[in-house]
């Protein structure tokens, strides 16, 4: 409905009956709430009653239409893509964003070297969880930005891509999530669940798995409500007939043994050599059976792929595509601070959140847009919660350009790991399998 919904001038509603009905509890009839989008997005309807309304939706909830007309809402605001003319299936990754998640790296090429195209359009970090594309502008060369072109020679091609969203997707999004970040409603379940769906639906792919976190260092700390959105995104995903299902995975304790950029690099790359930290290897494996099985493959191989060198041959082709060389020696920081143990016995805790924020303290992470990062900068895990340590031991290195950063890191990670007598109880990482 995005360019008919005035006549003759005349706006058909009114922003404060928009935002009355939701604040007194009631479903927003769906041409009402396909005009406040438009109308939001084409300034008519200021930031002050935006504001308001993402409150009501904060505080009162959406239904499952009313999320589906805001999805389809915001999908209309900008660019529709379709793959369809590639001739082979396509298949996306979305995780909602955690500490030392860089399975993207791995799982694109790996899962593009069973013939399948995986246009993965990424952002860049905000705040304590990395962004996909600072991590990959560590490698000399390489370069976010393609046209729509590029995009689709390479997908036809190498298969695997991983670039810069164009600003055509989702406009709508874009305005409404800088809002509900200073007006404390980024949290609303119907408001992320459509800021990601619309603009995961309106890039085009065929099939979509998400990674949805919950834990300490997850947006969602509450695993009922991490399943709720997950619930909920699979279905906006399925009713517009992108066949999505999602893994709901643990985020209490970073994800390998590393936070940053380079490192997180040089982390996935031991992973695609065959090698790498269990757990980052058990996921990337999690997802990649997911998205082949939605892609018609339920039976590929996909460790064999990483032993046997065909997902690092489709990683180098990928990262050469783009620019960069991938033997090209990645950023060293100038300055290192090592934390050890001070007695023996188990590390019983990592928490996810401390060690992320600590990471972007130390210049991994951006706390504007405009910020560059460090891509030397951030921290280096020696041991896991479960491992047994011994006095003087080495349990995480801090990197960073500039030692000065090394003081409010420290701040950050007091009280956020332990050393006790016993192991901790193991918990699953891959919690929960949701489908339609
Ligand atoms: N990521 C998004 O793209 N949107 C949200 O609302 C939250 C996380």
């Amino acid at each position: 409905m995005t360019g008919a919904q005035t006549t003759g001038g005349v706006e058909p509603f009114d922003a404060v009956q928009v935002i009355s009905i939701k604040r007194d509890g009631g479903v927003v009839p769906g041409d009402a709430l396909r005009w406040m989008i438009d109308a939001y997005t084409r300034g008519y309807v200021a930031d002050a009653q935006m504001s308001a309304f993402t409150m009501a939706v904060l505080l009162n909830g959406m239904t499952r239409e009313e999320i589906r007309v805001m999805t389809d809402a915001m999908i209309a605001s900008g660019e529709r893509m379709s793959f369809g003319a590639l001739g082979k299936p396509t298949v996306d990754k979305h995780s909602t964003g955690g500490v030392g998640d860089k399975i993207t790296l791995p799982l694109a090429p790996l899962v593009a070297s069973f013939g399948v195209a995986v246009p993965q359009l990424s952002g860049r970090g905000l705040g304590h969880t990395g962004g996909t594309l600072d991590k990959l502008e560590s490698i000399p060369g390489w370069r976010a930005a393609l046209s729509n072109d590029e995009l689709f020679a390479q997908l036809a091609g190498v298969g695997a891509v991983i670039c810069a969203a164009g600003s055509g997707l989702a406009p709508a999004d874009k305005k409404l999530y800088a809002l509900r970040d200073v007006t404390g409603t980024v949290e609303a379940i119907p408001l992320i669940a459509s800021s990601i769906m619309s603009k995961k639906i309106a890039e085009g792919t065929d099939s979509l798995v998400l990674d949805v976190k919950f834990g300490s260092g997850a947006f969602m700390k509450d695993v009922d409500k991490a399943r709720e959105l997950a619930r909920t995104m699979v279905a906006l995903g399925t009713d517009s007939g992108v066949a999505t299902t999602a893994l709901l995975t643990d985020m209490n304790t970073p994800l390998g043994l590393t936070i940053g950029n380079a490192n997180e690099v040089r982390e996935s790359v031991e992973v695609l050599a065959g090698g790498g930290p269990a757990d980052v290897v058990e996921l990337t494996v999690a997802l990649a059976r997911e998205m082949l099985a939605l892609a018609g493959q339920p039976d590929a191989d996909v460790e064999k792929a990483l032993q046997d060198g065909r997902a690092m041959d489709a990683w180098r082709e990928m990262i050469r595509a783009q620019d960069g060389d991938p033997d090209a020696p990645l950023p060293q920081p100038r300055e290192t601070h090592t934390v050890t143990a001070s007695a023996d016995g188990v590390l019983t805790r990592m928490e996810a959140l401390p060690f992320g924020i600590a990471a972007w303290r130390l210049g991994a992470g951006r706390a504007r847009a405009q910020d560059p990062v460090i891509h030397a900068a951030g921290i280096d895990l020696h041991v896991k919660p479960g491992d047994a340590v011994r006095a003087g031991q080495p349990l995480f290195t801090l990197l960073a350009d500039d030692e000065t950063r090394f003081a409010r890191a420290a701040e950050a990670l007091e009280g956020a790991w332990e050393i006790g007598a016993e192991a901790p109880a193991s918990a699953p990482l891959v919690l929960e399998r949701i489908t339609a």
